[in-house]
């Protein structure tokens, strides 16, 4: 098993019911874990029983949130064999969080032996109800005991896998959101492009305020002017107006998604305008007025595609295509998880074979 060592569980957890998986609730009986220590670099790659890490309390993560994480998905196809989505972007894409929060980056080919590894020794972990898949979560936590404020010298990266099913309870059924005026999630020259948790710790109050007013989301504008529009919770989001795709562009605040990157790269397949442009939220509202706003969704492994049916900014509600999920937005999400789940031919080279 090459460089990275195995110490089996020697209690299996019972597996949960499929039908009743949630997101994120249940772990699984092992995880990957590999620490840094300075003059010494990642070292001592390793399996082992999933369980609590034992940190001192002035471990840095605890106080200035030095940490990097990713999300992706192992899926479970009809024939039995198990693949992954684009592993090599999320690789990347946590390296450059690294960077942007002054962590050690990790070596591609011992990151993606480590996924390659976990997900086959927890195979029989991967659900095979539809729409259920194995999430996997790497992160990078700064471990050194110290409260000086500067990059930690020590840190533990980790890999845990959980059975997942839908992300939100509302699964494809159009969600209601308001765009949110008091809180920004990010500003260019922040750490809105790292998938760092500040970030999500960032947008909580605003997502609790909008829970307990009956919306599911927020849709979030730019820092400086409060005027574009950003994401939409913690996905990307895409808007269909009067026949093109409009989605906003990657400035530095907004998280560089790997879903949102695949469904640009299949509306151009398929031929359809998409333009990656800074979007007014006073554009937005004026293209549901004149009925331009065919259709809008989120983007993001969690979930895939989550419609928008409603949108709600001020005095002002707009409903999107009658409420229900648009014929474009329901399209590119069977082709997407056609792709992922293995049940459509995969022209893009995107999945990796685990098994
Ligand atoms: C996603 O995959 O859409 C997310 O970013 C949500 C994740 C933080 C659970």
């Amino acid at each position: 098993m090459g460089k990275i060592r195995f110490i089996k569980t020697e209690s299996s957890k019972a597996k949960p019911d499929q039908k009743k998986l949630g997101f994120g609730r249940y772990f699984t009986d092992h995880m990957f874990v590999m620490n840094y220590d300075e003059g010494q670099g990642w070292h001592d790659p390793r399996i082992i029983p999933y369980g609590p890490f034992e940190l001192e309390p002035s471990a840095m993560v605890f106080h200035y949130a030095q940490e990097v994480f990713e999300g992706l998905k192992a899926y479970r196809r009809a024939d039995g064999g198990i693949q992954l989505f684009r592993p090599i972007e999320n690789i990347r894409r946590m390296n450059r969080s690294c960077e942007r929060l002054s962590i050690p980056v990790i070596d591609e080919d011992i990151f993606m032996e480590a996924l390659l590894e976990l997900v086959r020794i927890e195979q029989d972990w991967i659900p095979s109800e539809p729409d259920t898949s194995l999430y996997i979560r790497p992160f990078v936590i700064a471990t050194e005991p110290h409260v000086g404020v500067h990059a930690s010298k020590s840190y533990i990266f980790s890999i845990i896998t959980c059975p997942v099913g839908a992300y939100y309870p509302e699964g494809l059924n159009p969600v209601k959101i308001y765009v949110e005026s008091r809180d920004v999630r990010a500003v260019r020259g922040g750490t809105g492009a790292a998938k760092t948790g500040g970030n999500y710790a960032a947008s909580l109050r605003a997502g609790e305020t909008a829970e307990k007013a009956g919306f599911s989301q927020v849709l979030w504008l730019d820092g400086i002017e409060r005027k574009y529009i950003e994401e939409v919770g913690s996905m990307n989001v895409l808007f269909k107006i009067d026949g093109e795709i409009v989605t906003p562009p990657l400035g530095g605040s907004i998280l560089p998604g790997i879903t949102r990157d695949s469904c640009l790269h299949i509306l151009r397949h398929w031929g359809l305008p998409v333009s990656e442009r800074p979007l007014a939220v006073d554009e937005l509202f004026e293209a549901a007025e004149n009925g331009k706003l065919e259709e809008a969704f989120g983007s993001g492994t969690a979930a895939v595609i989550s419609p928008i049916g409603t949108i709600v900014y001020g005095d002002k509600t707009e409903i999107i295509g009658g409420g229900k999920i648009g014929p474009l937005s329901a399209k590119l999400y069977d082709y997407l998880t056609g792709i992922q789940w293995g049940r459509i031919e995969d022209p893009f080279n995107w999945t990796v074979r685990v098994v």
